[in-house]
């Protein structure tokens, strides 16, 4: 199903929004060296109740998973990149650590992630992983306006991780958001321009490109729910949710710099 927002539910996105951005901020700040990922859960799901929004994830049990992921927020280390299960370890200086956060308030929903190094340590190759992400998702949005189509949001994300060297995974990858989390279209991470469904204003898209060093498979975890890349090599995954416009495209996902 492809939801259309009305002004009274995208006012209330920016809400959701700027909630799962600040959130992630917060988090990011806590995650030092030592913190374990569990400490991490535990404090977004206080800073989701505080606010009196509900986890997109605690009861989530899509067919990509192993029963309801009972977390509230995505913990994914180095190799891990995609739906990282919350477990028992402490982050160490110049890991990559990647959180991803979906939450729901008053009806509409918000899906954001982010990629840091924890600590001190700058390893060259993780920082210029998330840097490509980062440039492809700006790219991503610069390319949605109405009129454009998915495939040309799919080509401008693909293009910048082809350009920066990064082989690009078409199993997951944005989709529209709106009532709920996960809804149409899909938005794989490259494609051809001028294809797929024509954007119009009051659409709600989240998208997220993400990246492996050295490959594009990826190996399920015996939790059932972490994705890690085939290799072991490190990844990164940076995400916004957006709300196409009249004459562009708006983040929604900013934090308020509280
Ligand atoms: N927020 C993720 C996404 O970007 C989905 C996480 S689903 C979960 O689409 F089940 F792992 F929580
Ligand atoms: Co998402």
């Amino acid at each position: 199903m492809i939801e259309i927002m009305s002004s009274s539910e995208l006012e209330r996105a920016k809400v959701t929004g700027a909630l799962v951005a600040d959130i992630l901020q917060e988090m990011k700040r806590r995650a030092r060296v030592g913190t374990n990922l569990l400490e991490i859960d535990q404090w977004t799901r206080s800073m989701i109740e505080e606010a009196g929004a509900q986890s997109c994830y605690v009861n989530y049990e899509p067919s990509f998973g192993r029963g309801p992921f009972g977390h509230y927020i995505c913990t994914a280390v180095n190799d891990a990149v995609l739906h990282g299960l919350p477990h028992d370890y402490a982050l160490a200086d110049g890991d990559l650590l990647t959180l991803d956060l979906a939450v729901i308030k008053d009806g509409v929903a918000a899906d954001a992630a982010i990629s840091f190094i924890v600590g001190e340590a700058r390893p060259a190759q993780s920082v210029a992983m998330i840097r490509a992400t980062e440039r492809a998702l700006a790219a991503g949005i610069a390319a949605a306006r109405p009129g454009a189509k998915i495939g040309d949001i799919s080509h401008a994300i693909g293009a910048v991780l082809s350009e920066a060297g990064f082989p690009v995974n078409t199993e997951f990858g944005g989709h529209g958001i709106g009532s709920t989390m996960h809804q149409d279209p899909h938005i794989p991470n490259t494609g051809r321009p001028g294809r797929g469904y024509k954007l119009v204003p009051g659409l709600m898209l989240a998208l997220e490109p993400w990246i492996m060093a050295d490959t594009a498979e990826l190996a399920m975890d015996p939790d059932g729910w972490t994705l890690r890349s085939a290799t072991g090599c490190r990844t990164a995954h940076t995400e916004h949710t957006i709300a196409i416009t009249e004459d562009g495209a708006e983040i929604l996902t900013l934090p308020t710099g509280r």
